[in-house]
């Protein structure tokens, strides 16, 4: 009689449910990886499609930002590194950032929404757009809740931690190294209009909690 080898059993899920999300975006929630501090989980926050699609999109982003087979890439994008099976279905795994003195990084906006437009952070803006024109990304409406700011003492290093692949222009893109970089330009003046626009909204909300 054949005896057949036992199924293996399935892994264990990652246990994230009985754990609070660092944040909630509008498409996925963000946990602290239970193994690991400096790793994050997102999870999709609905079974919806716009939800599973941003997971599949950041993780094809990923791989072809990988496949430039460069690491300094990722000196401003965190990579990929798992796909995990998690009790809130699937979980891609990538770097958590995190301040110098161990809090979790905030996202722009909010950091904006605190402290304004500083002279720091026009300085961190100038640099992470530098860096984007120097490594040739090309992003996907980056706003600046999809960018964080990790506070590094004296000042600030941007991130960007979604939409690292611009889909729509990617073909005209891939026609010219010229093409290329007037359409980064024309990202990095979108990014500054939103930055703007959150710098006004912050004076006016400053301005409204002021005493009379
Ligand atoms: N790698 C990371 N390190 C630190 N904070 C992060 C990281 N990834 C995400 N965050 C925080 O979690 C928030 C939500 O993450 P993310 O943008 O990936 O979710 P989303 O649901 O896809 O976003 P959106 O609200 O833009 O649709 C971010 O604005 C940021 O504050
Ligand atoms: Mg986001």
């Amino acid at each position: 009689m054949k005896i057949s080898k036992p199924a293996a059993l399935p892994a264990h899920p990652l246990a994230l449910a009985g754990q609070e999300p660092f944040a909630r975006g509008t498409k996925r929630h963000c946990y602290v990886h239970p193994d690991d501090p400096d790793l994050c989980v997102k999870v999709a926050a609905r079974a919806d499609e716009d939800c599973l699609r941003q997971q599949r999109w950041d993780l094809e982003d990923c791989e072809r930002l990988r496949a430039r087979g460069t690491d300094s890439v990722f000196e401003r994008i965190p990579a990929i590194t798992d796909v995990v099976d998690t009790d809130l279905g699937r979980g891609i795994v990538m770097r958590l950032y995190r301040d110098h003195d161990g809090r979790i990084s905030r996202n722009l906006s909010g950091v904006i929404r605190e402290h304004g437009l500083t002279p720091s952070l026009v300085r961190a803006i100038d640099g992470m757009k530098r860096w984007l024109r120097s490594e040739r990304v090309l992003t996907r409406d980056t706003a600046p809740y999809n960018v964080v700011a990790v506070r590094s003492g004296g000042g600030w290093t941007l991130m960007i931690i979604e939409g690292w692949e611009n889909r729509k222009y990617r073909w005209l893109a891939s026609l010219h190294p010229f093409v290329k970089d007037r359409l980064i330009a024309r990202q990095l003046r979108k990014f500054d209009r939103r930055v703007s626009r959150a710098a006004a909204a912050s004076e006016a909300g400053s301005r409204s909690r002021a005493p009379p």
